[in-house]
C-alpha cells in the first residue's frame, strides 16, 4: 500500500513537471532593460525560501519556490517595472525601470498610502497583479476552495501563507530606524499608475531613515538631471544584503544601496552611464563610473562577472 502511494506521488510529480514553472527571467517585461538584456551575476546571491511549518503547504511544490523570483511588476493590467526578489531575505535584490524624463522635484499626484503585495509569490497560479493584503488573503482563500485545499491546517491558511511568502506591512510598521525604502522611487515617474505601482513590498527594503529622507533622496533628485538629453534612461537600483534583520529575522537589512543608469539617444545608442553606492547609514552617496560600481559589487557580494548593462552601456 505504502509502495503504491509513493508511486502515485511520483506520477503526480512527473505530471506537474510538465506544467510551466516560475518564469526564469524577465522575458514578459524586458522593455525595462537596456537592449532588453538582463543584469548578469546576481542569479546566485539570494537565499532559498523557508517555511516555519515543517510540511510544505498543500498548494505548493518545492520547485516552484525558486529564489530569486523574477517579478514583472503589474498594476492596473500593465507592466511598470521589474524586480528580482530574494525569497529567503524577503527583499528585492534590485528593481529595473525607466526614469521618466518629465519627472521634477514637485510630484503632482497624491501620494499612495498603502503598499501592495505580490499574490504570485504565494501560489504561482494566482494572478500577477499586485494587490492589497486584505484582497490577497481573499484570493488565497478562493484558490484553496477551488483546489480542495483544507484550511484546517495552519500551513494552508492565508494568514500563514501570505507573510511566509514575502514581507508585509507588519514587518515595517512603526519601525523607528528603518523606512520602507523604495528602490524604484515614485519621484522618477509622472503618471499616477506608474507612481502607484512603486508602492509594493517587493520594491522596498529596510532603509536607514536618515538616508532615505536625506542623502539618498538628494541622489535620486540628481539622477533626474542625468536624464537631460537622453531619449531613454534605464535605471537599475539594488542592494547588498547585510547581516542584520528586522522583525524577528524576517526581513534582511541591506548593508549597502546602489544604483546605476544607462542613458541612450533616439537610436538606442548609449550617451552616458553612471552609478552611486552608499552604506545603509545616513552617509554620503559615492558617485562613480559604472565599472567602478561593478568592481565594488563583486567584492561586497562575493560574486564574479557582475554586469548591470549589456556591454557596460558603451
Ligand atoms: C527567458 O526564459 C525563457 C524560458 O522561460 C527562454 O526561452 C528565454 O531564452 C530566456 N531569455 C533570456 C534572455 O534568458
Ligand atoms: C550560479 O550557480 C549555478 C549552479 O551552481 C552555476 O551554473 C552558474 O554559473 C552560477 N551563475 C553565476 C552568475 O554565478
Ligand atoms: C491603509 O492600511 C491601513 C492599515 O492596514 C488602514 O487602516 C487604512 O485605512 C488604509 N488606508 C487606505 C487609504 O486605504
Ligand atoms: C509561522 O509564521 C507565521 C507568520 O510569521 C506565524 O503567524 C505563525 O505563528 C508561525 N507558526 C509556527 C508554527 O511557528
Ligand atoms: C493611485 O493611488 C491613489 C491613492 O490610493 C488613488 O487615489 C488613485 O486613483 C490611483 N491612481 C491610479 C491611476 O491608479
Ligand atoms: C561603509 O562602507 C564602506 C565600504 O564598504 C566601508 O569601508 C565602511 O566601513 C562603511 N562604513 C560604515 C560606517 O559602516
Ligand atoms: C565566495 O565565493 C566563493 C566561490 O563561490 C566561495 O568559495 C567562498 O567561500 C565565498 N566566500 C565568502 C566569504 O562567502
Amino acid at each position: 500500500m505504502k509502495m503504491m502511494l509513493s508511486l502515485a506521488w511520483l506520477l503526480i510529480a512527473i505530471a506537474h513537471k510538465a506544467e510551466p514553472l516560475i518564469s526564469e527571467n524577465f522575458t514578459d517585461c524586458r522593455e525595462f532593460f537596456y537592449n532588453q538584456w538582463f543584469p548578469d551575476g546576481f542569479q546566485n546571491i539570494s537565499l532559498p525560501h523557508h517555511f516555519n511549518c515543517t510540511d510544505l503547504p498543500d498548494g505548493i511544490e518545492a520547485e516552484e519556490l525558486t529564489s530569486p523570483a523574477y517579478i514583472c511588476q503589474q498594476y492596473d493590467n500593465k507592466y511598470h517595472f521589474a524586480s528580482l526578489y530574494d525569497r529567503g531575505r524577503r527583499v528585492p535584490l534590485y528593481s529595473a525601470y525607466i526614469l521618466d524624463r518629465r519627472s521634477t522635484d514637485k510630484p503632482t499626484n497624491k501620494r499612495k498610502k498603502n503598499f501592495s503585495i505580490e499574490p504570485q509569490l504565494v501560489y504561482r497560479g494566482l494572478d500577477g497583479t499586485m494587490l492589497r493584503e486584505h484582497n490577497t488573503k481573499i484570493k488565497i482563500g478562493i484558490y484553496n476552495t477551488d483546489h480542495g485545499i483544507s484550511e484546517r491546517e495552519e500551513k494552508n491558511r492565508p494568514s500563514y501563507l501570505m507573510p511566509t511568502s514575502q514581507a508585509v506591512d507588519a514587518d515595517y510598521y512603526k519601525n523607528k530606524h528603518y523606512d520602507r525604502g523604495h528602490l524604484n522611487p515614485r519621484g522618477h515617474h509622472v503618471d499616477a499608475d506608474k507612481q502607484n505601482a512603486t508602492f509594493t513590498f517587493t520594491n522596498v527594503v529596510p532603509m536607514n531613515k536618515g538616508l532615505n529622507n536625506g542623502n539618498w533622496n538628494r541622489y535620486e533628485r540628481r539622477m533626474m538631471g542625468n536624464a537631460d538629453g537622453c531619449t531613454t534612461m534605464y535605471v537599475v537600483t539594488g542592494i547588498v544584503p547585510g547581516n542584520n534583520w528586522i522583525n524577528n529575522n524576517r526581513v534582511n537589512i541591506p548593508s549597502h544601496v546602489w544604483s546605476a543608469y544607462c542613458c541612450v539617444d533616439n537610436n538606442a545608442k548609449p550617451i552616458r552611464s553612471g552609478a552611486g553606492l552608499v552604506n545603509n547609514t545616513k552617509d554620503m552617496v559615492y558617485e562613480m563610473e559604472l565599472n567602478e560600481l561593478q568592481m565594488q559589487l563583486e567584492t561586497l557580494l562575493n560574486a564574479t562577472n557582475i554586469e548591470v548593462f549589456q556591454n557596460n552601456c558603451i
